[in-house]
């Protein structure tokens, strides 16, 4: 069991904050003042601490530099009127890192130390969470092997880490999505439901070929046939059609998406026809040609609700009605914001305040 005490804190000397203009955050771009370390070794999370942000030293052997054996989580904390911290599920995240670590041979985090961790290191950093419409801080938790050995083996020595930076909007602007058709992000067996680092290294060169064709991002289909829609890589997909949500279920193939869970609860609680079910590349293509899909959008922690403005499969563009202004998607959007900036009663007990 972890207490605040078994934190070692060394807080900086001379914070960064006036870098931070909160009506201009690009993502990613800006680092809090700590961060969060724990190591393991002897069989053991040990060391915990929250030092000033800042590069660390790995030898050129160290395992994940080689294999890739690490996973992450993307979680976010708002500030509500009163000014206090709110973290959004933070304890789904945690379970999910370790879903995603037992697939990569990495040792459960205990939800103590995950929540002990992420509490004093955003009370510390209370300050880098934004105030401004649509921004927030987003939380990055992570693990990584730190074996330095280049033989294959489950690694025995890991780091498990926290870093924090505020961000506005993840995309600018709605997305245009190709439907993939040629590569494969994930298949049975394999980890695309781990958040495992690799899944999105290796998602790179395909997307780049999409983007090249004026896209921002795919949608990804199964790796078997490439018959049925997946998930879009930094989000899952939905679509809006004939007045039903509808969108994949997870699996083995899918990343089991914490906002994704949190619309789908929200849209049925509204009780709106919901269907989580295998959803045919076909389906989709038939109702993008004759008009009838009347939204659809990507959900995910950074991405939030990112609505869909293009759909390109083969040599087709299908462009969707009015996406800057999708009912669903801001009615969604604006429930999910006022749960997180504490504006209405949490029903769910979602929000956690640090
Ligand atoms: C998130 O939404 O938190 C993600 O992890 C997506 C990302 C790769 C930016």
């Amino acid at each position: 069991m972890i207490d605040s005490q078994a934190i070692d804190i060394q807080p900086i000397a001379n914070s960064r904050i006036q870098e931070l203009d909160e009506n201009n955050i690009p993502f990613g771009a800006l680092y809090s003042d700590h961060m969060f370390l724990a190591d393991y070794y002897d069989g053991a999370w040990q060391d915990a601490r929250i030092v000033p942000y800042q590069n660390i030293s790995l030898s050129p052997a160290n395992a994940t530099l080689h294999y890739a054996i690490t996973v992450f989580e993307g979680m976010k904390a708002y500030k509500n009127p009163d000014g206090d911290v709110i973290a959004f599920r933070p304890e789904a995240n945690a379970e999910r890192l370790n879903i995603s670590g037992e697939r990569m041979c990495i040792p459960e985090v205990p939800q103590d130390l995950f929540m002990e961790g992420l509490t004093q290191l955003l009370k510390i950093d209370a300050a880098w969470v934004p105030s401004a419409p649509n921004t927030s801080l987003y939380i990055r938790p992570f693990v990584f092997a730190t074996d330095e050995y280049i033989g294959i083996r489950p690694p025995s020595n890991f780091r498990f880490m926290i870093i924090t930076c505020p961000v506005g909007a993840y995309y600018g602007k709605p997305v245009s999505v190709k439907i993939e058709t040629e590569y494969s992000r994930a298949f049975p067996g394999g980890t695309g439901y781990a958040k495992a680092g690799g899944n999105y290294g290796a998602s790179l060169y395909p997307a780049l070929q999409a983007q090249k064709k004026g896209f921002d991002q795919l949608i990804w289909t199964d790796g078997q046939n490439h018959e049925y829609i997946e998930e879009s890589g930094t989000m899952n997909v939905m679509f809006k059609i004939d007045d039903t949500l509808i969108t994949a279920p997870t699996s083995g193939t899918i990343l089991k998406g914490i906002t994704r869970d949190s619309v789908l609860k929200i849209t049925r609680d509204w009780g709106m026809k919901v269907e989580e079910r295998p959803v045919a590349v076909a389906e989709i293509v038939a109702a993008a040609r004759e008009g009838r899909i009347q939204e659809a959008f990507g959900v995910g922690t950074a991405a939030t609700i990112a609505p869909i403005a293009k759909i390109g499969f083969g040599d087709e563009i299908f462009e969707l009605p009015n996406p800057e202004n999708g009912e669903l998607a801001q009615n969604i959007l604006r429930e999910l914001n006022n749960i997180r900036y504490g504006l209405i009663e949490d029903r769910y007990g979602w929000t956690y305040k640090i």
